[in-house]
């Protein structure tokens, strides 16, 4: 049933024919990071794809050869974690117990080298992971501007610490102290700033970690090891390339992992906390899956509405945990908002990553294009209809968005995060219908609310912040800015991200107390000014 989607500038690519600046290179990157030494792997090496097909010798369209990786197996996954506990050891290591100062010097040393990569990591992100030229530099720049933000929410809670309280006849000198060892896991559809919101708060905060790149955005990662070699410690960040199950699932069964971060499906985050013995001590930071509703009121500004719902429901192709990967619009304006909102998708330009205003980009996962279309197939046989002329076109690395409509729950689309281009719509004639369709999801990350009266939209705010953590009023659902909190409610996350709150997430209040009497202020005085302890302090970094 699937029509061809003809794109003239991806039927017949010859490298030669993309600009010099977008062409890849071919890398075969044969190394990985532990204990402070960049090792050569001997064993098997993974080699990168990308789904963007170019024309080989014989004249054959094939995917494209980005180059290949280790990969790794059991035994140095296991060595990387005796690695990093070695840095951490035991809260006696160098890092953990250095002053908060020297660990902001190694961060900034680090930012100022990973900006010398930008250009080899933007033209990676395109052909690793299909992410248009604007959004890849985007992510690198974004990744840039949350390390220096970093810098500064930790001077301030630092700034805020250097001191001592007393109540009820007690002095106390109150931090933040690390964990200890962090196993850090990011997402594919943000290789680079997903994956180091997770690691640069973890390891600021003096923890150690263990670090994993995504099953895509791989090759991207491979310029910054050298970085994260200079800048920091030995064993502080540990690098390793290769499957999950070699590489995490044993690192957890030792149970020496003290946090799981990790961007990702909630069932992986699960089978990893299985495998973990001593489910107490460890900690979670969980940025997981969501199914982000767009609910149109009958007095929303459409033009506006549809414009948002574009952007939210299609950026990147859907392939963002914030996507509003469902649309209730009020039975009232459905024909009207079906018309307008199918002919914006229709309007939209496919295209190759690095080509002038692309919007619609080629996936990464082989098997996306396939599975979009049975969710289309399953969709129509249950009775919607794909609303827009190109809806479910497709080539062999793509789908054009298809507009379905109407949706209901009998439907896999309904269920699933589809986490791709293919929109359900679904009428509804009382509020109530979609509120008790997020009261009985399994997710609730944000939501975004279209319309004007707010005698309306005020009480449906105070029902909606109590379903999701973030409420978008006439806008499309979005992590950022990084320094509004990122979290969900139920299966879309455990504890909270932003530039402030992730240094709370990787960190415990640890303090130290004193009775108040001479003996023990005479003390604390000398201690205070012999800068024998890096703990308690009254310095104050500017
Ligand atoms: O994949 C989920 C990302 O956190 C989305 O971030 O809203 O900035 O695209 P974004």
């Amino acid at each position: 049933m699937s029509k061809a989607l003809t794109y003239p500038s991806t039927a017949n690519l010859n490298l030669n024919d993309i600009p010099e600046a977008y062409r890849p290179q071919v890398t075969n990157f044969n190394q990985y990071l532990i204990d402070g030494e960049l090792k050569t792997w001997n064993g098997n090496m993974a080699e990168v794809y990308s789904t963007i097909r170019t024309e080989n010798e014989k004249g054959e369209m094939t995917p494209t050869l980005l180059g290949s990786v280790p990969d790794m197996e059991s035994e140095p996954a296991l060595q990387a974690l005796e690695s990093a506990k070695k840095a951490f050891d035991r809260g006696k290591g160098q890092w953990p117990t250095m002053r908060v100062r020297e660990r902001l010097n190694c961060l900034e040393r680090f930012a100022d080298k990973m900006k010398n990569h930008r250009e080899e990591i933007v033209k990676l992100l395109m052909w690793e992971i299909g992410k248009s030229l604007n959004d890849s530099q985007k992510e690198f720049d974004r990744t840039v501007d949350y390390i220096y933000d970093t810098v500064e929410a930790y001077k301030k809670l630092d700034q805020k610490s250097a001191k001592f309280e007393k109540e009820g006849g007690i002095h106390a000198h109150i931090r933040r102290s690390p964990l200890g060892v962090v196993l850090c896991l990011g997402p594919y559809n943000y290789p680079l700033n997903e994956t180091f919101c997770l690691l640069i708060p973890a390891i600021v905060m003096g923890n150690s970690a263990v670090f994993k790149p995504a099953k895509h955005g791989v090759l991207l990662i491979t310029p910054l090891l050298k970085a994260f070699q200079e800048c920091f410690p030995p064993g502080v960040v540990n690098i390793l390339f290769g499957r999950g199950r070699k590489i995490a699932q044993p690192i957890m069964k030792t149970g020496h992992v003290d946090v799981l971060a990790l961007i990702g499906h909630s069932s992986s985050a699960v089978a990893l906390q299985d495998e973990h013995p001593n489910k107490n001590r460890l900690r979670l930071v969980l940025g997981l899956e969501a199914k982000n509703p767009g609910v149109v009121l009958p007095d929303a500004d459409l033009d506006h509405t549809v414009k948002e719902c574009i952007s939210g429901t299609l950026s990147y192709n859907g392939q963002r945990c914030t996507a509003l990967k469902v649309l209730y619009v009020h039975e009232s304006i459905i024909d009207e908002f079906n018309k307008k909102f199918s002919e914006a998708v229709d309007h939209l330009n496919y295209g190759l990553p690095w080509e002038k205003d692309v919007f619609l980009t080629p996936l990464p996962e082989p098997n996306k294009p396939q599975y979009i279309k049975d969710l289309i197939e399953d969709a129509v046989s249950k009775g919607a209809k794909v609303m827009n002329k190109k809806g479910g076109e497709m080539t062999y690395n793509y789908t054009y968005p298809a507009v379905m409509y109407p949706v209901n729950d009998d439907m896999n689309l309904y269920h699933e995060e589809q986490f791709g281009p293919v929109v359900p719509i679904i009428p509804y004639k009382d509020i109530n219908e979609p509120l008790d369709a997020m009261a009985a999801s399994d997710y609730g990350q944000q939501v975004s609310l279209f319309g004007r009266d707010v005698r309306k939209i005020g009480p449906l705010i105070d029902i909606l912040a109590n379903l999701v953590c973030r409420v978008n009023l006439n806008s499309a659902c979005q992590r950022g800015p990084d320094v509004y909190p990122f979290t969900g409610r139920k299966n879309s996350a455990v504890s909270t991200l932003s530039v402030f709150d992730a240094l709370r997430s990787f960190s415990i209040r640890s303090f130290v107390a004193s009775k108040d009497n001479p003996y023990n202020n005479e003390i604390l005085e000398s201690l205070l000014n012999s800068n024998e302890s890096n703990f308690v302090s009254s310095d104050y970094i500017l």
